[in-house]
């Protein structure tokens, strides 16, 4: 048998296909195989995450097996002896950052010959990667996807144990599952998964094909993780899913984002955040529910991607830029506090100028609080990255620094405001930069550096705004008034 027969490669073609099926909820679907229980046993993993909140998620689950299995974790690459790289696809320069760490971490094998180099994520489910993960990177002995974290134990028994070369990537989705292990990386702010997957199929986007179709997790097993997460002391969770404006829709049990946002409120953990969500099925029911609970974070993320709707049409967006202001006047009405951010995709194939400039104009008309913009990439086995380009990489990257640097005077204009106001402030710890200087978000999400006396991570306490710049706001504690 050949090598390669052996492996359980990703297909993206298989990854395309969405069929009515439902996925099956599983409560008891994890164990540990009796042979790996000791697997970890003085050794130590060292694991680094790229990429969105998902995977950071992932890397939680991922933590918490290799924790099961008896593992320490070290921040240290020398002295591990499994190294794993959680990536991500989403533009080629995030792929190319993890080849770039493959090649320089290979060196790390001379002085420990049984270190163990592996692969997952989102780049472990595309089909050209593995194939030159495989060519030109031997060192790597593990490659596992997004869809069989729950295999972990018997990989690694295989890849360790019987020191085979081991890569099982699934193309389909497989089951919600629901008793894996999860360490979480902070102490006050957790990561709650509400759905997976994504079925929108943006023209340009290689998600649908990485993390498969939508799948809902029960409202039942959501609201006791938050409850357990309030019992352990957390103060925050934030919602996840590509799209959680969809969560529900495959449950087909009339219960959406704003009946399972109102139920979480009523938890009464301190902060309650969602991300992501698209602005195609954002409803007004929704945005009452954000404004009735107080526990509700007034900071959307809202993601327009261009201000043209040509492009946004070609984009396979499904919502047109007067659709997109209706949402976001909307909000604004009723939560006249709310915080926005949105991502932009500038450069899409075959855009011009003037389109460029309505996305400009969409940026003057939202004044959004942060932008994360981004020249397009194109992603192989997507319809884009099939389209016809004439828009040089030269023009791309000018129209990048024009809109950064129309996002970024908004952005310091939106902080501006908050001088001499007072905030409420969840305490993440001392700043990075001044030991004698706390550091925490508001409600709103803005970073705020600020002194104070007996504070501890993870308190909520009250800060008024001294200084205001561009990406954090300064400030001194005060008094509960
Ligand atoms: N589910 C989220 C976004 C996930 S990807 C949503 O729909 O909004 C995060 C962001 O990366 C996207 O919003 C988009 O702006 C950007 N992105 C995705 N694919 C890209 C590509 N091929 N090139 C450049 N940016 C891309
Ligand atoms: Fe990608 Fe669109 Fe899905 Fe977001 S909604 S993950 S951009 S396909
Ligand atoms: Fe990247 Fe996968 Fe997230 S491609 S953005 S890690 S879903």
């Amino acid at each position: 048998m050949k090598e390669t027969e052996k492996y359980v490669l990703p297909s993206l073609k298989a990854a395309q296909i969405r069929t009515r099926e439902k996925a099956t909820i599983e409560h008891s679907l994890f164990s540990i195989p009796a042979q790996a229980r000791h697997l970890g046993a003085g050794r130590k993993f060292y694991l680094r995450t790229y990429g969105c909140q998902a995977n950071e998620r992932d890397s939680e689950t991922i933590a918490g097996i290799l924790f099961a299995l008896g593992f320490e974790q070290t921040n240290y690459e020398e002295e591990a002896d499994l190294i794993l790289l959680n990536t991500c696809a989403v533009r080629k320069n995030a792929e190319d950052k993890v080849l770039g760490e493959l090649g320089l971490l290979k060196k790390l094998r001379q002085s420990n010959p049984d270190l163990l180099f592996g692969i997952c994520g989102c780049m472990a489910q595309e089909e050209e990667i593995v194939r030159t993960i495989l060519k030109k990177y031997p060192h790597v002995d593990l490659i596992f996807g997004t869809h069989n974290l729950h295999r972990l134990p018997v990989l690694l028994f295989q890849a360790m144990v019987a020191k085979e070369k081991t890569v099982e990537v699934y193309s389909k989705e497989g089951e919600v599952i629901e008793n894996l292990p999860v360490h979480r990386f902070g102490k006050h702010k957790a990561w709650v998964n509400i759905m997976y997957g994504c079925d929108k199929f943006c023209t340009y986007c290689i998600v649908p094909y990485t993390r498969g179709k939508e799948r809902s997790r029960l409202p039942e097993d959501i609201l006791s993780e938050v409850l357990q997460l309030k019992q352990q002391g957390f103060r925050e969770v934030t919602l996840l899913g590509q799209n959680v404006n969809a969560y529900g829709k495959d449950l087909d049990q009339n219960y959406g984002l704003p009946e399972l946002l109102a139920a979480v409120a009523q938890t009464g953990i301190d902060r309650i955040r969602f991300t992501t969500s698209h602005p195609w099925d954002f409803t007004d029911n929704l945005v009452e529910v954000i404004a009735r609970y107080p526990n509700i974070m007034p900071f959307i993320h809202l993601p327009v991607q261009s201000g043209n709707n040509e492009i946004l049409k070609i984009m396979g967006r499904r919502y047109t830029v007067e659709q997109y202001k209706h949402v976001y006047d909307l909000i604004r009405a009723q939560l006249p506090n709310c915080a926005f951010s949105t991502d932009i995709i500038v450069g899409f194939p075959n855009e011009t100028e003037e389109q460029f400039q309505d996305t400009l104009d969409l940026v003057d008309y939202c004044q959004f609080d942060n932008v994360y913009s981004f020249i397009y990439s194109p992603r192989e086995g997507t319809p884009a990255a099939r389209m016809e380009d004439n828009v040089p990489q030269a023009i791309k990257e000018e129209r990048l620094q024009r809109l950064m640097k129309k996002t970024n005077a908004y952005s310091l204009l939106n902080n501006q405001k908050y001088l001499g106001k007072i905030v409420r402030v969840l305490v993440d710890g001392p700043s990075k930069k001044n030991e004698q200087v706390f550091s925490g978000y508001t409600e709103e999400n803005k970073l705020v550096n600020f002194t104070g006396e007996n504070v501890h991570p993870g308190d909520i306490v009250t800060v008024e705004i001294t200084q205001c710049k561009s990406w954090t706001l300064d400030g001194k504690m005060v008094k509960e008034a």
